[in-house]
């Protein structure tokens, strides 16, 4: 990954010839794996044998703080330990199943609401009411079951449930996040779409002049990005035109914040987005073939003079937000409806991603990749 002021001047002499980033290859996606229901329960599997971003690190500020919530539809809960660590478990009692966690929150213990059992935060079974009902009971076999592995970086929660089919994100991450951002938004909303067509728009800036003309056309550019890849992941920047007075600016220790959107796909349900005044952590849990949920958090820019965030930066970060729910957001997600609403409609038997489009096929060639890794190793078993 080129860094701010390697970015700066590679966008420039794009600016300067009127080019953009071309991919080598016309990626050919069939529509089928968007409709798929066996193409749904693969991807589904998949997300359970890879390190997938579970919630940012500042979502579980000091010990005691949790996050339940499913993940490839298995309840799952994450939690900072009294120690600091942070653990993720099966989100289900050991005595009859009952999920011990909801939501968000902070606590000492998980305690049983049906009859009681409770689990300290690193999953030891602590307390079983009235125990002689259950004279034989292994206290130490009875804990909380931990997914196959937690991995804390670039400022995200990362879990593996099962033994995973490789790297996957983690094979090359970038830096995502920083530790001084600043929690500011979380929410949870359900679309009636397949989450690769949101992935796919977020992917490119071919369609920035059409479907944003009075949105984000007038602060950008039409088709200028620069394409980058990292492992199967990748980042995509969307360049600001006020980028241009940063012309004769001193390179070192330049920053392009506040100059360039940098969309970050974080292979392959997640993104994690740094925004003119923001950044924003947007996780998919595909439900159905035609129904996804998203986790997402919203976050303030680092601070990059040493000092704290002040009032002012989180207004400017709401304000921001705001500005793009209320417009290019909604402009994105008629298009994916409008696509999704198609895809039955026998036009395409593929759908084509041309030059501009590499990163969006890098998504689709790394997902085809892994689907056949793991569809070998259940093969062999
Ligand atoms: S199911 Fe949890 S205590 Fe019974
Ligand atoms: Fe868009």
């Amino acid at each position: 990954m080129r860094n701010d002021a390697e970015l700066l001047d590679y966008i420039l002499s794009h600016i300067d010839h009127g080019t953009t980033d071309l991919g080598d290859e016309i990626w050919y996606e069939p529509v089928e794996n968007y409709s798929s229901q066996a193409r749904f329960d693969s991807e589904r599997r998949l997300m359970r044998r890879l390190p997938i971003p579970f919630c940012p690190i500042a979502a579980l500020p000091e010990p005691g703080s949790y996050v339940a919530r499913n993940a490839a539809g298995v309840p799952i809960v994450v939690v900072r330990d009294l120690d600091g660590t942070i653990r993720a478990f099966r989100n289900a009692c050991r005595h009859r199943g009952m999920q011990l966690a909801e939501g968000s929150g902070h606590t000492k213990l998980f305690r049983c609401t049906y009859h009681g059992w409770a689990y300290r935060l690193d999953g030891r079974l602590e307390y079983v009411p009235h125990d002689h009902g259950f004279p034989n009971l292994d206290k130490d076999g009875n804990g909380l079951v931990p997914v196959h592995a937690v991995n804390v970086q670039s400022g995200l929660v990362f879990i593996t449930q099962d033994e995973p089919v490789g790297p996957g994100a983690l094979e090359s991450l970038p830096d995502l996040l920083s530790d001084d951002q600043v929690l500011f938004e979380s929410d949870e909303h359900v679309d009636k779409i397949n989450w690769k067509l949101t992935a796919e728009g977020t992917l490119e800036g071919y369609h920035i002049k059409p479907t944003h003309p009075e949105s984000f056309f007038p602060y950008g550019y039409d088709n200028l990005n620069v394409i980058e890849l990292q492992g199967p992941n990748s980042r995509v920047c969307f360049p600001f035109r006020r980028i241009e007075k940063l012309r004769d600016a001193p390179r070192e220790n330049l920053s392009l914040d506040r100059m360039v959107t940098l969309v970050n796909r974080i292979f392959p349900f997640a993104s994690v987005t740094r925004l003119a005044q923001h950044y924003n952590v947007s996780l998919a849990e595909p439900e159905s073939p035609t129904r996804t949920r998203y986790f997402s958090y919203k976050l303030t820019l680092p601070i990059t003079d040493g000092g704290a965030v002040t009032e002012e930066i989180l207004a400017r970060a709401k304000k921001d937000a705001a500005f793009l729910s209320d417009t290019g957001n909604k402009e994105d997600a008629k298009v994916v409806s409008d696509i999704q609403a198609a895809i039955g409609s026998g036009a395409n038997t593929h759908y084509q991603f041309g030059r501009f489009e590499s990163a969006i096929g890098h998504l689709h060639r790394n997902l085809a990749r892994y689907l056949e890794r793991l569809d070998q190793l259940e093969r062999d078993v």
